[in-house]
């Protein structure tokens, strides 16, 4: 594809002719820069066609939250001013930053109040992509639309025809377009509680534009608080080049069909390169598989005269910078994620709680945001390697995520596992997965399940990196 170098263009702002749905400007995305304002404030939105839902969350009146785009190595000053009349705090999931920038309350700072601001200054020495959410009122802030693509670029431009972020997610709404309970405790105390709207975007079966023939890369972050998305790609080429912001070191098929489809939990992230059909007009469809059903997730329409790309000589991305832990002699620590031993409500000061506990890591329940006197789950010295043992010993799936450090799944009681680094690794059903990492980070880091019910009621805490 080296001969084929075009500047990368978003794309998406218009349907093709005679498609129906308009297509809107989800997809306003910051140029790469050294930095935004960012507002989190009330916003309205039509989820569904014709009906536009007020109380939603996000950093634009009306429009999701948009693609924010820096660089490699290259510090981002990103002013977040909270326009909500409750507490927030953001996070930025999957960067490798300093813990003073993390946006966990409490762990590394105190909730933004109503017309504060925070400076988060950002710093990413990988390329890939991320995103962003709230960590303080996380539940309802989310529900209510508040997750972000957060896109840092590789040094040198990759040389795609296109990139469309297909951000997934969930609402709850009724069929007047109108909020019904975020979540529910039958919900928490078992899989989740799921939304009614499924989109991409905050569309749903939005159909974006792409050249004809031309190599696009699709940035698909699962954002939702619950559903576990399984992906298929029926009628064009495309391989995975990335996992969770971290290139493959050998890309992978795409699955075309619903057996073999890729599992994406609430927090992860596919990067995948999708050859577009060659004719003008033909369709590339995005699918999740469900239970009964499988449901258009986004369509993209070729357009124009064929780009005549190809697969073949597509190169894997540049690697990141992830030290290599050495598993000789790697300290050993094990977790449990199930039930709690007693039913402690959780104290989470300003950064709302739910007001159950049923879940807990090594039988302990989180004691909530604000809660004094809690300890890390484990310590560890900087630049040791680390083997975790994470065992589920519960009948749901857990997406579990570690902040600040990224990790190799390095083996399961249950499936082979490909060689790649993550965040978020998805437990499955009483599945053990043994992770690998080394502890260069320093600093206080969140460790919990992103079923965000589940970690709002029980599945959460942090470890420990110090120096020495
Ligand atoms: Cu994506 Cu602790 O978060
Ligand atoms: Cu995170
Ligand atoms: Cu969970």
């Amino acid at each position: 594809m080296a001969n084929h170098l075009k500047r990368r263009t978003l794309i998406g702002l218009m349907t093709a002719a005679g498609m129906s749905a308009a297509v809107p400007l989800t997809l306003r995305s910051q140029p790469a820069d050294h930095g935004s304002d960012i507002d989190i404030r009330r916003a309205r939105f039509p989820l569904i066609e014709g009906i536009t839902t007020t109380g939603l969350v996000s950093t634009l009146p009306d429009a999701p939250p948009p693609v924010i785009r820096m660089r490699r190595n290259t510090p981002y000053l990103a002013r977040v001013t909270n326009r909500l009349d409750d507490y927030t705090a953001m996070h930025w999931h999957g960067l490798r930053l300093d813990n003073a920038m993390d946006g966990v309350p409490y762990l590394t700072q105190f909730p933004i109040a109503q017309n504060e601001s925070f400076e988060y200054e950002l710093f990413s020495p990988d390329a890939g992509t991320f995103w962003y959410h709230p960590h303080c009122m996380t539940m309802d802030q989310m529900a209510l639309g508040l997750t972000g693509i957060l896109v840092v670029e590789e040094d040198e431009d990759p040389g795609f025809d296109a990139e469309v972020p297909l951000n997934l997610r969930d609402f709850r709404l009724d069929g007047n377009g109108e909020w019904i309970d975020l979540w529910t405790a039958r919900g928490a105390a078992r899989g989740g509680t799921f939304g009614t709207i499924m989109t991409t975007n905050w569309r749903t079966e939005p159909q974006y534009e792409a050249p004809s023939g031309g190599l696009i890369r699709l940035r698909v972050a699962a954002t939702d608080t619950t559903r576990i998305y399984r992906l298929f790609l029926p009628d064009a080429e495309a391989k995975i080049i990335a996992l969770d912001g971290h290139p493959l070191p050998a890309l992978i098929d795409m699955p075309r069909t619903e057996e073999e489809a890729l599992v994406l939990g609430p927090g992860q992230r596919a990067d995948i390169a999708l050859l577009m059909p060659q004719a003008e007009g033909q369709i590339a469809t995005l699918f999740t598989d469900m239970p009964g059903n499988a449901r258009v997730l986004a369509r993209l329409v070729a357009t124009g005269a064929s780009e005549n790309r190809s697969l073949d000589n597509l190169l894997p991305l540049p690697a990141n910078p992830v030290p290599e832990p050495e598993l000789a002699g790697a300290r050993r620590e094990e977790f449990v994620f199930g039930w709690p031993p007693e039913g402690d409500i959780p104290n989470n000061g300003l950064c709302g709680s739910l007001p159950y506990t049923f879940w807990s890591i090594n039988r302990t329940p989180w004691a909530g945001d604000a809660a004094e006197a809690v300890g890390p789950l484990a310590t560890f010295r900087k630049n040791e390697s680390v083997i975790m043992r994470l065992r589920n010993e519960s009948p749901n799936d857990h997406p579990i995520h570690l902040h600040g450090l990224v990790f190799r799944p390095l083996a399961s009681n249950k499936r082979t596992l490909p060689p790649y680094w993550t965040d978020t690794v998805l437990l499955q059903r009483e599945e053990t997965i043994d992770i690998v990492f080394v502890a260069d980070n320093p600093g206080d880091w969140a460790f919990h399940c992103h079923v965000i019910e589940h970690q709002k009621t029980g599945l959460a805490g942090f470890i420990r990196v110090i120096e020495i």
